[in-house]
């Protein structure tokens, strides 16, 4: 029996998480099992008060996840395909909504499952050898996990439809020119510089990171006027915090806030 994790949940600052997606012999492919181990992962940290941020990586120097299960998915009758789908959708939108900041530290193949997860995490910060794409309709299938709808929602229509029909593989390089990446980075360099945007963040007033990510996230899918009226709600919240009062007042006093999170 094998007793490796299939997943790696570390902490290795106070409210930095670090979720690795561990199966490298596999160059960390989306079975079944590690799909309900990320949906965990993103329980774990959700219910950390104390959670600042998460970044998501991969184990090994080749792959970020070079897509779901290939060898799991051969065989599946249409419901199966179905459950499948679902269980990789779940464990995305955890990610997608947890209260804190996520952002993928993509080291290498973000292939099918891998380049959607990627997409449900807020941002994402590449290794200059990394290569993106939706090679599923190579395999005679569309993409699963929401690969069609992020993608569409982050590169646009036409860029997303190009991509996903084809199953052209892109580079970093390119990924960055289309918004899908927003930093590319050495290989070596990946880790620190997700650690150091990690700390960035977790010094920031904890409540109003929440309250930002809250806005953006529930905006980008309503009309302008709506979401506009959720920032407000979000905006006057804030006032209901400490942090708010610390935050202004250090500011006027000329020095460092120091926040409570509360
Ligand atoms: N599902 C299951 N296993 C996978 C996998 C996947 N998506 N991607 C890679 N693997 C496995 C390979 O089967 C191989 O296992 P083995 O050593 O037991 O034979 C191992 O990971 C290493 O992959 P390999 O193909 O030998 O490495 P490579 O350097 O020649 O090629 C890739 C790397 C990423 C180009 C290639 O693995 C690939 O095309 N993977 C599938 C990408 C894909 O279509 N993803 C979408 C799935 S919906």
């Amino acid at each position: 029996m094998n007793d490796t994790p299939l997943v790696v949940l570390e902490q290795p600052e106070p409210g930095i998480h670090l979720l690795r997606i561990n199966r490298p012999q596999a160059l960390n492919a989306l079975n079944s099992a590690t799909l309900a181990a990320i949906s965990a992962a993103a329980a774990a940290v959700a219910a950390d008060d104390a959670a600042r941020v998460l970044l998501v990586t991969g184990s090994g120097d080749r792959a970020f996840v070079a897509g779901a299960d290939i060898a799991e998915m051969r065989d599946l009758d249409p419901v199966a395909a179905a459950a499948f789908s679902q269980a990789g959708m779940r464990a995305l939108q955890a990610l997608e909504m947890l209260p804190v900041p996520v952002v993928a530290l993509v080291n290498g193949y973000a292939l099918g499952g891998g380049c959607e997860l990627a997409l449900a995490c807020d941002w994402i910060i590449a290794s200059s050898r990394a290569v993106f794409g939706q090679p599923e309709v190579n395999l005679g299938i569309p993409p699963g996990f929401g690969g069609t709808q992020r993608l569409l929602r982050r590169v646009g229509r036409a860029r997303a439809m190009e991509l996903v029909t084809t199953g052209r593989q892109i580079p970093a390089a390119e990924a960055l020119t289309l918004g899908l990446v927003a930093q590319v980075v050495a290989p070596e360099s990946v880790l620190d510089t997700g650690l150091a945007v990690a700390r960035t963040l977790a010094s920031k007033g904890p409540l109003a990171v929440r309250l930002a990510k809250q806005a953006i996230r529930c905006g980008a899918d309503l009309d302008l006027a709506n979401a506009c009226a959720h920032e407000t709600a979000q905006f006057a919240l804030a006032f209901a915090s400490a942090d708010q009062k610390e935050g202004m007042s250090a500011f006027l006093e000329k020095r460092a806030a120091r926040f409570s999170g509360r």
